[in-house]
């Protein structure tokens, strides 16, 4: 089967890195459908090796957090060079895109890249309300993929939706054949949910010391049991 030609959009920020790791991870397993053609970042990072870039992301956030776990580009992808964001040409070098970009940029690029017959799987928030574009977990409403054909552009989208409801509806979805009628949830964001923007000041400033270390350190009684404050 040939492989579809991939690009990831925003591959140098903090998800677009976990995608180029997830097809690397692919890739091992023998599980690989694409080819990974092109990467993307902002004008900072343009122009150089993808490796470098993502040394330097995840060294200043190790640098920030002593409990940070560096994470390393894919040898294979390293010397990948690192593109801007030109729909004509990501149009000519890949057919689908995964895009891990800001939502303002998202908002210009996206609908660009559908126009010339790119198909995109979209990280950001911008489109998840429109309502020709599904919003697809896999493991809960494959069927939905369908809609796309109610899309008139000459490539399609679908996007995934915020990262909490991703994580809790496959479980919803197992249970909810036992009849499941109501639900409570209270959802909180690591820091890591804001993207490589932790590593600037003003997040390291707000945590002291070893945010893990503190978490197990700080108990409080209840009731009278030590729970974790
Ligand atoms: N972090 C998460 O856990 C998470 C989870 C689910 C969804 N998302 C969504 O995924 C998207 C990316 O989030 P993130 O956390 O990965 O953010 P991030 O770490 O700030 O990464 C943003 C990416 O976009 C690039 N970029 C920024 N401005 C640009 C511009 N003007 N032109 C071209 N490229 C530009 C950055 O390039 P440089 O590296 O060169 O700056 C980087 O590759 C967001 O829409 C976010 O809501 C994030």
């Amino acid at each position: 089967v040939a492989k579809i030609r991939l690009g990831i959009l925003g591959a140098t920020g903090m998800a677009g890195r976990s995608a180029v790791i997830h097809e690397e991870n692919l890739k091992q397993k023998g599980q690989s459908y694409a080819s990974l053609e092109l990467v993307t970042g902002s004008p900072q990072s343009q122009g150089k090796n993808l490796g470098e870039v993502f040394k330097e992301k995840e060294r200043d956030l190790s640098t920030r957090y002593s409990f940070w776990n560096q994470r390393s580009c894919p040898e294979s992808y390293s010397q990948m060079k690192v593109h801007g964001l030109d729909a004509e040409k990501i149009s000519k070098k890949v057919d689908y895109v995964i895009s891990a970009l800001p939502s303002a940029v998202a908002k210009e690029i996206e609908p660009k890249l559908r126009e010339r017959g790119v198909n995109v799987f979209s990280n950001a928030s911008e489109f998840r309300w429109k309502n020709d574009i599904p919003l697809i977990m896999p493991e809960v409403n494959p069927d939905q993929i369908k809609r796309v054909n109610e899309q008139s552009t000459k490539g399609v989208q679908v996007n995934n939706p915020n990262c909490t409801t991703a994580g809790f509806t496959p479980v919803l979805k197992a249970l909810e054949r036992f009849g499941l009628e109501k639900v409570n949830i209270t959802t909180f964001q690591a820091i890591s949910g804001k993207g490589d923007k932790v590593s600037g000041s003003e997040y390291a400033s707000n945590i002291k010391g070893n945010v893990v270390d503190d978490w197990k350190r700080e108990t409080i009684q209840w009731r009278g049991e030590e729970v974790r404050a």
